[in-house]
């Protein structure tokens, strides 16, 4: 096939900006590629996955409600099994199509592009979603020990249970977490349109690295909060960008065109 096909796989995929975000790096690399997204129903993932190996479809990203299902059809590196979610499919080879979780590098990109140390950092995740159990892990595998805070606090004592070195809390805990902590993140809905956010502002300062995973607004309540306590501050879309990043790379192994690939993501938002 001369021309190669990327493409999303998700239900309701229509407001993706990975379209924009992939094509604009393959027009600054002269890459023969398109980026399309796919909306199977909910029964046919099996079917969707087969079909896009058949045809020859270079790589795909996988997003809800298809992330868990995916898991289960291809084969999952070590990271992606143990979140228990992919999000990107290579199947550029001979055998079944390889499976990642690109979320939780993004979220380490994202930090480490802000000059975030996270070797050995404490780090405090807010959220036991599907977004709080791919950063739990990346944080941790990247040697940061992490506290997970949860509205519904067993199920940051259930992921701390899986996740090296993590410890599980209630959010009536996060004040003092967030006070003794190098890195939070917002793996929460809260703040999405809305003007609410799951840490008191009292908490944050100067030597803390906070990164929202929200990326609508941009400058959500809790990264306000953090630049007037002087901290710094990573918005959402960094951590979108570096997931198509870790995406573009795997898929195409040359270095991605970030600041093209930015660029594109941030006129979109
Ligand atoms: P995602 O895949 O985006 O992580 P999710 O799996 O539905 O989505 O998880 C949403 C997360 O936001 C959960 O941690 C949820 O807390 P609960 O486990 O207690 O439901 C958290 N969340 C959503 N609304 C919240 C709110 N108003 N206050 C605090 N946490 C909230």
């Amino acid at each position: 096939m001369a021309m190669d096909v990327y493409g999303l796989l998700g239900n309701p995929v229509g407001h993706s900006l990975s379209p924009p975000m992939h094509e604009a790096a393959y027009d600054e690399l002269g890459l023969e590629a398109r980026y399309v997204t796919f909306e199977p129903d909910e029964d046919d993932i099996d079917d969707a996955i087969a079909g896009a190996d058949a045809l020859g479809i270079a790589g795909l990203n996988v997003t809800i409600p298809f992330k868990q299902d995916a898991l289960e059809i291809v084969a999952p590196e070590d990271l992606a099994a143990r979140i228990g979610a992919v999000n990107t499919i290579d199947f550029s080879g001979s055998g079944p199509p390889t499976g990642y979780n690109t979320d939780a590098v993004g979220a380490l990109r994202a930090l480490r592009d802000h000059d975030v140390t996270i070797q050995d950092a404490r780090a405090v995740v807010v959220g036991a979603g599907g977004a709080g159990r791919a950063i739990a892990f990346g944080l941790a595998d990247a040697g940061a020990t992490v506290a997970i805070a949860n509205r519904t606090e067993s199920k940051a004592h259930d992921l701390a249970e899986e996740v090296p070195r993590a410890t599980g809390h209630g959010l009536a805990e996060l004040e003092q977490l967030v006070a003794d902590a190098d890195v939070l993140v917002n793996a929460t809905s809260v703040g999405m349109e809305s003007d609410t956010t799951p840490v008191p502002a009292d908490a944050l300062h100067e030597d803390l690295a906070v990164l929202d995973a929200v990326y609508s607004p941009l400058e959500t309540r809790l990264l306000r909060d953090a630049a007037d306590a002087g901290a710094t501050t990573v918005d959402g879309a960094w951590m979108l960008l570096y997931q198509g990043v870790e995406a573009f790379e795997i898929w195409t192994g040359r270095d991605a065109p970030v600041d093209v690939m930015n660029d594109a993501l941030r006129s979109r938002l």
